[in-house]
This record gives structure tokens, sequence and C-alpha cells, in this order.
């Protein structure tokens, strides 16, 4: 049975791209079969995955207007295990398309219905705005993960999102749960960081993930390179952060029960040497 968690906040630039692209791989690299989908315009997942929204002919977009079937855009990725399904150009004027339609709300879950059982996780890489493709992947989930940037302002906008959600519950898709809270770009060396952490756990309890993932200089480098974490310096401390937020996805999904695993190797077809950081 696949798990299709929502990677969500409409808050832009907080880590929701870095975190579905990291997080899967994570996923994939502990033997689970992943898909991606890339529900942003902006394409940035696809690109973070080695597949350029210029280079895609054929994407979700063409899937939720009926265009294509899902396998038929699904690509490969460097990982083995890890699909992505791209951004296609034709996803930047779909929210307008998709107004229209019949039972617009539902055309991503109908679509990942024909695939999921082929997929153990599915992570749908939301576009910061809730609008129509956010209610698609809310409406498909059965789970959100909200990255929340540890910043000054960061639960700003956050009661907004839970509304949303609260909403989607309500008319469109009841069993949809909160999976998790997770604290990205932490810098452990100022107040402010630690500060914004004991405040949201506060609030959120157990809502919130252990593992903070810090801010580190490899994670804004690796999507230049079209790879993720694990592939491009797989012993930074942002591999091992997403290792671990993966380790606790598969634990809050039942999946695992039990304590952390160390690190796998990653595996990648280009090689590339990089210093871990
Ligand atoms: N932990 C981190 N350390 C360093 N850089 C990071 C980290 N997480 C994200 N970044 C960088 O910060 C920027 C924003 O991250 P990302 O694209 O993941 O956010 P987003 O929420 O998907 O943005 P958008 O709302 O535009 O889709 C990117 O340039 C990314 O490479
Ligand atoms: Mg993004």
């Amino acid at each position: 049975m696949s798990r299709i968690y929502a990677i969500s906040n409409q808050k832009g630039g907080v880590g929701k791209t870095t975190t579905a692209v990291n997080l899967a791989s994570g996923l994939a690299l502990q033997d689970q079969r992943v898909l991606v989908v890339d529900l942003d315009p902006q394409g940035n997942a696809s690109s973070g995955l080695g597949h350029h929204k210029a280079t895609v002919d054929a994407g979700i977009a063409e899937v939720l207007l009926g265009f294509e079937e899902p396998l038929d855009v699904i690509l490969p990725t460097e990982i083995d295990g890890l699909h992505l399904a791209p951004a296609s150009g034709r996803l930047v004027g779909l929210e307008v398309e998709l107004v229209d339609t019949e039972r617009r709300e539902y055309h991503l879950q109908t679509a990942l219905a024909k695939v999921a059982d082929a997929y153990d996780f599915v992570l749908l890489d939301c576009p910061p705005a809730l609008n129509m493709l956010t209610v698609n992947a809310l409406t498909a989930a059965a789970g959100v993960i909200i990255p929340l940037q540890a910043e000054y302002y960061a639960m700003e906008g956050l009661s907004e999102l839970l509304r949303t959600i609260a909403a989607v519950r309500k008319s469109l898709n009841p069993d949809l749960e909160r999976t998790g809270i997770v604290l990205t770009m932490v810098d452990p060396r100022t107040n402010l960081a630690s500060d914004v952490a004991t405040q949201t756990r506060q609030v959120f309890g157990g809502e919130v993930f252990d593992v903070t993932i810090p801010r580190n200089v490899r994670l804004g480098e690796a999507p230049s390179f079209g790879q993720p974490i694990h592939t491009y310096a797989p012993g930074s401390r942002g591999a091992q952060a997403y290792h671990e937020l993966a380790d606790e996805v598969l634990i809050r999904a039942g999946v695992r029960s039990g304590s952390r695993t160390v690190a796998p190797a990653a595996t990648t077809r280009r090689k590339r040497s990089q210093e871990a950081s």
C-alpha cells in the first residue's frame, strides 16, 4: 500500500522542494519505492532530480488534464527506486485550466490511484500557494508534511494552512492527517533557531519531527547539479539529517518500529567525489 504525503506550506522558500527531493532519496536508499510528483510550475523538484521542465514533453499537468496516462510521464532518476512525475511547461497555466473541469479537486487522486500500488511512498511537492494544485494534493494525500523555516516569522501564515487542511478534511478528504512539521534551515549557532524550535514544540508537541534540518551549503548546491543530497554529498550534515527524517517518516508511517539506522552509502551512476561538510 502506498503512502501519499503532500509537502506543503504556502509560504515561499521554506524548504518544501528540498524536503520532497531529499526525503524521497532518503526513503529510496532505505529500499522504499518512491515517486515524487512535481506540482509546482517552477519545476524545482524536477530539475533537482535531473529533469529540467524545458526538457519535459509531457508531465503531471498533461496527466491531470487527461491527455496522458501517469505511467507514460514518469521518469527514472539517478537513484534506484526513486521516480519523478515531472513538471512540464503546461503546469504554469494549469490552475486556470482546472477551474472549469468537473470534480476539479480530484484529478490528482484519480491519477495516482492508477500508479500508487507501484510505490511505497508518493511525495507531492506543492507550490507556495493554497491554490487548486495544492487542494488536489491535499485531496489525494493521506498526510501533510509541513516544512517550517526556523526564523522569526516561522509560524506566521501557518494557521491559514491548518485551516485549509481542516477544510479539505471536512469536505474532500476526511482521512487527511497532519503527519508532521519539520524545522528547516536551522542554524544551531543562533539563539533564534533554538527559540523557534522550542516555541514550535510548545505549540505542536509531538507533531514536530525530532530531527531538524540544518542550514547546510551542500543542500543549497545539490539542485544545481540535478541531484539529491545523498548522491551529491553523501557525507554532509544535510544528507544525514534527511536520512534521519526518512527514519522518522518510516516510523510514523508504521513501516518500521524502533530506533534509527546508520545512513547507508548512496549508490550513484554518476561518479562525483564531493567533500563532506
Ligand atoms: N537546509 C538548507 N540549507 C541550505 N539551503 C537550503 C536548505 N533548505 C533549502 N535551501 C535552499 O533555500 C532555497 C529555498 O528552498 P526550497 O526551494 O526547498 O523551498 P520551497 O519551499 O520549495 O520554495 P518555493 O516556495 O519557491 O517552492 C533553495 O535555494 C534551497 O536550495
Ligand atoms: Mg519549491
